[in-house]
């Protein structure tokens, strides 16, 4: 089985629940504690043995080619004043392997629409999708990497997946699966943001895919649905009628960092383990609520 070397990064949204912030930049480039999310994810997919990044971008999107580029004068003034560990995290950012590639989504037509553009730079692959506003932590593997040991064994589209609580069915793609012959959770149907009545279960899509070529004709036919936007949902719906498609669910903890309180809780937890504040900012958390 061919190895998953590219990765697509939707982020052309308006990013609307982060407004007014949002307004001029993107949501992707919120820091959590001195890394932006798009950084987060990248390495993600970069741990997973992808060497090249497909960004799709929209407006105000100039900030995450600029944090992929090479800064010549910020190094060379890093340089000189002799700030040789900082140095090394901006020379960092980007392994010397790893390649970006990125392409506009004039119109925010959905997230559908959004990989659909990475169609002529993908080709017949597949590949990873990651939206980094939602950010996973995990101790071992990150996400896209047990997703590719997945792909692996089984050769077809994945989708990380979470139970949520019935009421919050209405903010996700929702699957139903059936077990498969070696305990694999297969996906039977899927149906984006249904009415917690209308779900079929509570296992929620979170932003990790695995997608075989396949989901590309099956975009180009997608209309528009919920919300007026090219839904990624429909599209894996019509997939399943000529793939099997796989729900994982995946060792890790996921922060919504597309929500306010989702964002504030990822801010806490990574700056409660971060190496260098952590001690001084659980001391100070400890006195603000006593
Ligand atoms: P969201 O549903 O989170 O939408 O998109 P959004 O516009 O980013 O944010 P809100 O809801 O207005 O606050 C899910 C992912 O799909 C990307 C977004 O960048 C995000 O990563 N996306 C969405 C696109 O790239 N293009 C689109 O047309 C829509």
């Amino acid at each position: 089985m061919a190895k998953i070397r590219k990765a697509v990064f939707p982020v052309a949204g308006l990013g609307t629940r982060f407004l007014p912030v949002t307004k001029a930049s993107p949501k992707e480039m919120l820091p959590i504690v001195d890394k932006p999310l798009i950084q987060y994810a990248a390495e993600e997919a970069e741990d997973a043995g992808v060497d090249q990044l497909v960004f799709i971008t929209g407006r105000n999107k100039r900030s995450i080619e600029d944090h992929f580029d090479k800064a010549y004068e910020l190094e060379m003034e890093l340089e000189s004043a002799g700030k040789h560990k900082l140095l090394e995290i901006v020379q960092n950012i980007l392994p010397p392997q790893v390649h970006c590639i990125f392409l506009r989504q004039a119109e925010a037509l959905g997230l559908g629409h959004a990989v659909l553009c990475a169609r002529p730079v993908v080709g017949n692959e597949a590949f990873a999708v990651l939206l980094a506003d939602d950010l996973i932590h995990s101790d071992g593997q990150g996400v896209v990497e047990q997703m590719a040991h997945m792909y692996e064994r089984y050769g077809c589209s994945i989708l990380s997946v979470m139970e949520v609580p019935p009421e919050e069915t209405a903010m996700y793609g929702i699957v139903e699966t059936r077990t498969g012959p070696s305990g694999e959770q297969l996906v039977t149907s899927i149906v984006e943001k249904p009415a917690p009545q209308d779900a079929p279960s509570t296992l929620a899509v979170v932003g990790r895919y695995l997608l075989t070529p396949g989901i590309f004709d099956k975009l180009e036919q997608t209309q528009a649905g919920s919300g007026e936007e090219i839904q990624l949902t429909d599209a894996i719906a019509a997939l399943l009628a000529d793939e099997p498609v796989i729900a994982y669910p995946f060792r890790g903890k996921r922060y919504d960092c597309g929500s306010k309180l989702g964002y504030l809780e990822a801010t806490v937890e990574y700056g409660l383990s971060h190496p260098e504040l952590g001690d001084d900012f659980a001391d100070y958390l400890r006195q603000l609520v006593v």
